[in-house]
């Protein structure tokens, strides 16, 4: 007690009374959260410390899939949708129907099949490898159902894929694993991989516990040993000669489907503006937050600009150089509902893409084979372990008894569901906006309840009620 209370002229009550009984430590107040238990310092964070702990006796990054863990970004929560009222005026939610349909390829008049989609969300590329061969079936049944695509992604086209999908996308990276003209030919659409969200600027990695004999045989590696793509296409260098690959591709195909190129998003505005000058017909943007099968970690949480910056600047990269309409802009990275999916239209994307979401619908971090999940150190709800190929519930494995855990007619149910879940929640924010079309949402139709939001989009700050600016 300070002295000059000892002098005060009235009872004092006795210490121990003052001081909370229950929970006391020797020399902490009882009651008062400590920063010896919760930790102190915005700087040393339990989870740095845990990482330095692993770097120092490992010798090496940490690697794990699933995506960037960085709590600090802004995220689609920090937009919201602005309904009509009096100066626009709302279609009737339940009664009104709003249009879901996308076309993709068809705004350069080069491509006999564009791509018809019924919903502007399809399932993005996850190879094969990454996946099981029970998830990739799911995807492709569950994308089929509900009117729209998946993508091959890395490592060429699984005859199981094929088979259960209406439209699929051949994706060709860097590595070209897996490079099959027959393969081409089959396809609905070919992507031209030079980055993704979660990893750009590196190549694709599976790591050896996932290649397993038949992965090995697609990808022509040896069976078990890391495989580490690279991360520049051989065949070009830069904007000239990607035109020329595009056209070969075109040929290839007897300018059939159209051509993607998809790019992890670094510097949007730019990369997006040489990518629809070298005649691509559809530009696929995947945003900081993309998921991944198995990445190191530091890449995942620092490297790439946020889906939600992304967009705008695609966008604007589309409108000043012309190709708005001619070339579709494919928007991916975090996106997680139908309210994300509104989001990101209004913001300017054609059509969005999901990875991650898509492996929850298959069944990803459930509650089921809980002492698996223990084994890998972690429970439902928590896992992103992807890049150990012991999946619990038989998604990102190759490892033949986990495989057998996903059954691939509720799996694709499943995907199905979410995807038409997702539709219904998109179209009935669209509507309330007094759109009859998904396509029509455009920036007007939302505000920003952060600053960092504002700045990050250019979308009002609600209050305010324009641009946060510098
Ligand atoms: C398990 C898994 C495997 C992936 N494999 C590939 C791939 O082979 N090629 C590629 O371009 N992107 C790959 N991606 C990235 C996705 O195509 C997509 O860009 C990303 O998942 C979008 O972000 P989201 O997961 O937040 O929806 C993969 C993603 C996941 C989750
Ligand atoms: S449940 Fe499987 S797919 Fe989901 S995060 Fe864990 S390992 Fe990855």
């Amino acid at each position: 007690m300070a002295d000059d209370m000892k002098t005060a002229n009235h009872p004092q009550a006795d210490e121990g009374l003052i001081g909370f009984q229950d929970g006391a430590i020797e020399g902490r107040p009882a009651g008062v959260p400590s920063s010896y238990a919760t930790g102190g310092s915005p700087r040393w964070t339990p989870e740095v410390i845990a990482d330095i702990h692993a770097k120092s006796q490992l010798g090496r990054y940490q690697m794990r899939g699933f995506n960037a863990f960085n709590r600090h970004l802004p995220s689609f929560d920090e937009l919201v949708i602005e309904p009509a009222t009096m100066t626009r005026l709302p279609l009737e939610g339940y009664r009104e129907q709003c249009e879901t349909k996308v076309v993709l390829g068809d705004g350069l008049g080069k491509v006999e099949q564009p791509i018809e989609l019924d919903i502007p969300i399809y399932v993005a590329a996850m190879s094969f490898g990454a996946l099981s061969a029970n998830a990739k079936a799911a995807l492709a049944r569950g994308a089929r159902k509900a009117g729209t695509m998946t993508c091959t992604g890395e490592g060429g086209m699984l005859e199981e894929e094929r088979a259960e999908n209406r439209t699929l996308v051949y994706q060709l990276t860097p590595s070209r694993y897996m490079l099959d003209l027959d393969h081409i030919r089959q396809a609905d659409g070919i992507e031209i991989a030079v980055g993704q969200g979660a990893k750009p600027g590196t190549g694709g990695l599976l790591l050896g516990m996932k290649v397993s004999e038949r992965v090995a045989r697609m990808r022509n590696l040896p069976m078990g040993v890391d495989q580490r793509a690279t991360c520049r296409h051989p065949d070009f260098l830069g904007a000239d000669d990607m035109a020329v690959k595009i056209e070969e591709l075109r040929e290839a195909t007897n300018y059939r489907v159209p051509i993607f190129v998809k790019m992890g998003a670094t510097r949007p505005y730019y990369d997006v503006a040489v990518a629809a000058k070298t005649g691509a017909d559809v530009v696929v943007v995947d945003g900081l937050e993309g998921g991944t099968g198995a990445s190191p970690a530091f890449l995942l949480d620092n490297t790439g600009v946020p889906t939600m910056a992304a967009i705008p600047a695609a966008r604007r990269a589309l409108d000043d150089t012309g190709m708005s309409g001619k070339v579709k802009l494919v928007i991916a990275g975090g996106i997680r509902s139908g309210i994300d999916v509104a989001k990101a239209m209004a913001l300017g994307a054609d059509a969005v893409m999901i990875g991650t979401g898509m492996l929850m619908a298959l069944g990803c971090n459930s509650p089921r084979y809980l002492a698996d999940y223990k084994a890998l150190g972690t429970e439902p709800g928590a896992c992103h372990h992807c890049h150990t190929g012991r999946c619990p519930v038989g998604i990102t494995t190759q490892d033949p008894e986990l495989v057998k855990r996903l059954h691939v007619d509720a799996a694709a149910e499943r995907v199905y569901r979410y995807l038409t879940a997702m539709t219904m929640e998109a179209t009935m924010l669209a509507k309330a906006c007094g759109k009859s079309s998904l396509a029509n949402l455009e920036p007007e139709d939302l505000r920003a309840l952060t600053l960092e939001a504002s700045a990050f989009t250019g979308v009002p700050l609600i209050g305010a009620d324009r641009p946060f600016t510098w």
